[in-house]
């Protein structure tokens, strides 16, 4: 597999530059590099990965990366194989190289099948495009401020007054003000047996869901994970030394997850289950049925809930979030959310998260939690002292998602001009500001979605993330961020409809 996405990355680099076989082989001759003609064919076939040397010789020459032309960073190619071919090889270049034997660092096995695609290989093309001066639109990172969302102006006002008082760090789990509001807006979502001591501010809640894993998973521990998934999850838990599971997300049911898959999925290694509600990328929303039926699964099995509910005043339809905390007081659950998608503040870096129910399971977890907390000192101080002032009050983030308001007119738009396109078809999003569309893949062919994402990109200049990228293995899934303004959408729509008209893979 490596070989095979070598090759197709070769090739679109060698498009990109406008080179030919001929004159990589003349550039390698006069670079003093033995590459032959037969070499080159058999990389650009396929049929053979190159050494070490040659590979930095192709990747400077078409001004890629070494990790992303070698395909070292695709999932696929994290199984070992390709990896030793590499360090063979590099050992070889080592001897052979006579003496200079330059030390090559490379990165921790750690990250081996570690995949974090919303910043992955397609946004590094869609970078180098850019530095060329191709203009790209990004349909592809949930950031609201660049589409014109703006901060409350109160939050700005009180972050200005109040920036002098927060030069130095604060306790660990954050400002007093803070926590006592996250606190009260627990209280709010009904979540049961929250106190000062349950609440951790974080830099994003993506500082916290990194944390916690590291806190909780020995190697080989097993936690279950959606699939499709924000990728993160799945990141940090492999990061820990743990192994995630992935647990079918239903898209004939409006993307719930699947209890029976599940429940086939549960081990005695398995500790938690984390759920995304609402959901990134699917923009699902769950029912009370819904979350009940997983409390009871946890129950049975006596799992930590981890709910990652960021999204949660992005809802729309006059559809009601709940905390599935709330539906678990026996259990262990932890809750997460932020500023960053509801305040518009993704910049600022502000996140929390709720220890509840029955904390005497977790009593040693906690204090591991705690440990971790404490060595990153605290989280950012200025972006804590607005937290009181954005949870209480007016919530402008209503304005958007109802009838007349930019999310929900955008949902609307979105989903129509998708489900308008022959061979596409999606389940309308409830919440967030994400659709996760169908492909099919046979009316086009396609067989690699991420070939499918840099296609796109290099015809139409939109970037958008394949489903691979949301731990999703079918080829047959893309995600848009349906941020930007309607007469943007429309404009890019025109262009993705153009594409599926003429793409086959
Ligand atoms: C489901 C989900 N969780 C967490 C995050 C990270 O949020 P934060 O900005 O608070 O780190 C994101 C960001 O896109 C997300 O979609």
């Amino acid at each position: 597999m490596s070989k095979e996405v070598f090759a197709n990355r070769l090739k679109t680099a060698m498009e990109r530059q406008g080179m030919k076989q001929v004159d990589l082989i003349r550039a390698a001759a006069a670079g003093g590099v033995k590459l032959g003609k037969s070499h080159m064919s058999q990389y650009v076939s396929g049929k053979t990965f190159p050494r070490a040397d040659i590979l930095r010789f192709l990747a400077d020459t078409l001004k890629v990366s070494e990790e992303w032309l070698s395909g070292r960073d695709s999932l696929e190619n994290l199984n070992g194989k390709a990896e030793k071919e590499t360090d063979t090889v590099e050992n070889n270049h080592k001897s052979k190289s006579g003496g200079t034997n330059m030390r090559v660092f490379k990165k921790s096995s750690k990250l081996d099948n570690v995949l974090y695609d919303v910043r992955g290989p397609v946004v590094d093309e869609a970078a180098r495009m850019e530095e060329a001066g191709t203009q790209i639109l990004k349909l592809n990172i949930g950031n609201p401020a660049p589409f014109g969302f703006q901060t409350p102006d109160e939050v700005i006002y009180d972050m200005r007054r109040q920036l002098t008082e927060c030069e130095g760090y604060s306790p660990a789990q954050g400002l007093f003000s803070a926590r006592k509001a996250i606190m009260q807006y627990a209280q709010l979502k009904h979540i049961p047996n929250v106190s000062m001591e349950d609440i951790y501010t974080g830099n994003g809640v993506s500082e916290l869901i990194n944390l916690c894993m590291s806190a909780l998973l020995d190697n080989g521990d097993e936690i279950l994970i959606p699939a499709p998934d924000y990728p993160l999850w799945t990141a940090c838990a492999t990061l820990a030394g743990g192994k995630a599971v992935h647990y079918i997300c239903d898209e004939q049911s409006d993307w719930y997850p699947d209890m029976e898959d599940i429940r086939k999925k549960i081990t005695d290694r398995t500790k938690a289950i984390v759920i995304i509600n609402p959901n990134n990328p699917t923009g699902a929303l769950y029912p009370k049925e819904v979350l009940q039926q997983i409390v009871d699964i946890a129950r049975e099995h006596q799992l930590i809930i981890f709910s990652d509910e960021i999204y949660d005043r992005l809802v729309m339809d006059d559809e009601e979030h709940i905390s599935i905390a709330s539906l678990a007081p026996d259990l262990f659950c932890v809750t997460y959310s932020g500023l960053s998608k509801s305040h518009m503040i993704a910049g600022f870096r502000i996140g929390w998260m709720i220890f509840s129910g029955n904390k005497n399971m977790a009593k040693d977890y906690m204090e591991g939690v705690k440990m971790l907390s404490n060595m990153r000192l605290c989280s950012n101080v200025p972006a804590q002292s607005i937290v009181q002032t954005a949870l209480g009050g007016h919530q402008s983030v209503m304005d958007y998602v109802v009838p007349g308001g930019r999310i929900y007119e955008q949902r609307e738009y979105i989903y129509k001009a998708l489900t308008d396109i022959p061979g596409i078809s999606a389940v309308k999003p409830k919440a967030a500001f994400y659709i996760f569309p169908k492909i099919d893949v046979k009316k086009f062919n396609i067989a690699d979605d991420e070939k499918f994402a840099l296609d796109l990109l290099r015809d139409k200049k939109i970037l958008l993330i394949h489903g691979g990228g949301f731990n999703w293995h079918q080829p047959d899934h893309f995600r848009v961020v349906y941020l930007p303004r309607i007469e943007v959408l429309k404009e890019s729509m025109k262009k993705i409809g153009d594409f599926f008209s003429y793409y086959h893979q």
